[in-house]
């Protein structure tokens, strides 16, 4: 992953992106395949986070060809294998030969140190609460995955991966922030997960991330989500962070009308490329 990022320069992504991505993999193992040689692995797909990748010493002997087969089969529960298909090297003409064509784009967004945002203020009726020992991992889990069920792509998590992203040395519980119905104080229905991450190039301090924001479909339209979105920044921001990023996908024009009215900027486009799945005969 190291080895393509400084060949590759993918724009908008560093090492720690790369690190959280490793960790989410090793995670959920059945979800990624590798290609080997000579004991050596060399590449990666990983479909649900939208990856395939050769290690640029082992490019054009066919490892691309051979993870993008593995990547439909992975991909199979879901209609299509969507991947990132960066604007530079040779990714472009890589996806054409698989077939694959132009779907949509994510946008990394970032939220300028200075801009005002307001302090949440909550609707009548809920609580706040950080993660802890009162929530069970498979409960939370139920949550991401229930508030994610109408997202495009393959947005899904298991217990086990999420319990391994907890296990990080760095993880702290009080990043997540849940919202329940102030009568079932256990039943959490709307989340945020947010995160510090290092200094990008120029940054004079930490850069803040909004990383998973989510609200059940039936508590939506209450502000919830904005509320949520303001409350990160106010910690991030507590927490030392500059700029604040989040990424979000072009289509989902609920989320991206909310991130800019929060002030975020659109600042560097991911093009996205599919490959029905059914179609490829497999
Ligand atoms: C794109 C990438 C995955 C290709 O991996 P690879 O192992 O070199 O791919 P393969 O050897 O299996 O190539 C399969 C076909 O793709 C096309 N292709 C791949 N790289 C290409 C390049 N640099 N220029 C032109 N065509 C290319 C060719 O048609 C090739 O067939 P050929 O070698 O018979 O001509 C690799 O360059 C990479 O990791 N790039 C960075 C990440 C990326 O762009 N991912 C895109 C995901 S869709």
């Amino acid at each position: 992953m190291e080895a393509a990022l400084e060949v590759d320069a993918y724009p908008g992504f560093n090492a720690s992106d790369l690190d959280y991505e490793a960790v989410s993999i090793v995670g959920a193992p059945e979800g990624a395949a590798v290609s080997v040689e000579r004991d050596v692995v060399c590449g990666y797909v990983s479909p649900r986070h939208d990856d395939l990748t050769v290690h640029p010493e082992f490019r054009r002997r066919g490892h691309g060809r051979r993870l993008f087969a593995a990547g439909l089969d992975l991909a199979a529960r879901a209609n299509e294998l969507r991947l990132y298909v960066p604007l530079g090297g040779g990714g472009q003409a890589f996806a054409r030969a698989m077939g694959m064509t132009y779907d949509s784009s994510m946008w990394l967004m970032y939220l300028a140190p200075d801009a005002a945002v307001p302090d949440p203020a909550w609707p009548s009726g809920v609580v706040v609460r950080t993660f802890g020992d009162w929530l069970p991992v498979r409960r939370y889990v139920a949550l991401l995955n229930a508030a994610f069920t109408d997202h495009p792509g393959l947005a899904s998590w298991t217990p086990a991966q999420v319990a391994h992203a907890h296990f990080r040395p760095d993880f702290d519980p009080s990043t997540i922030t849940l919202v329940s119905p102030a009568d079932r104080p256990d039943d959490p229905i709307a989340f945020v997960r947010v995160g510090v991450r290092p200094p990008e190039e120029g940054d004079p301090a930490p850069v803040g991330e909004v990383w998973l924001v989510g609200v059940l479909a039936e508590w939506r339209g209450r502000g919830l989500g904005r509320e949520l979105l303001r409350a990160s920044v106010a910690q991030l921001r507590a927490l030392g962070a500059g700029r604040i990023k989040l990424s979000v996908e072009a289509e989902n024009e609920l989320a991206l009308g909310l991130y800019r009215r929060t002030g975020f900027v659109p600042a560097v486009e991911w093009p996205h490329w599919t490959h029905p799945v059914a179609a490829s005969g497999r």
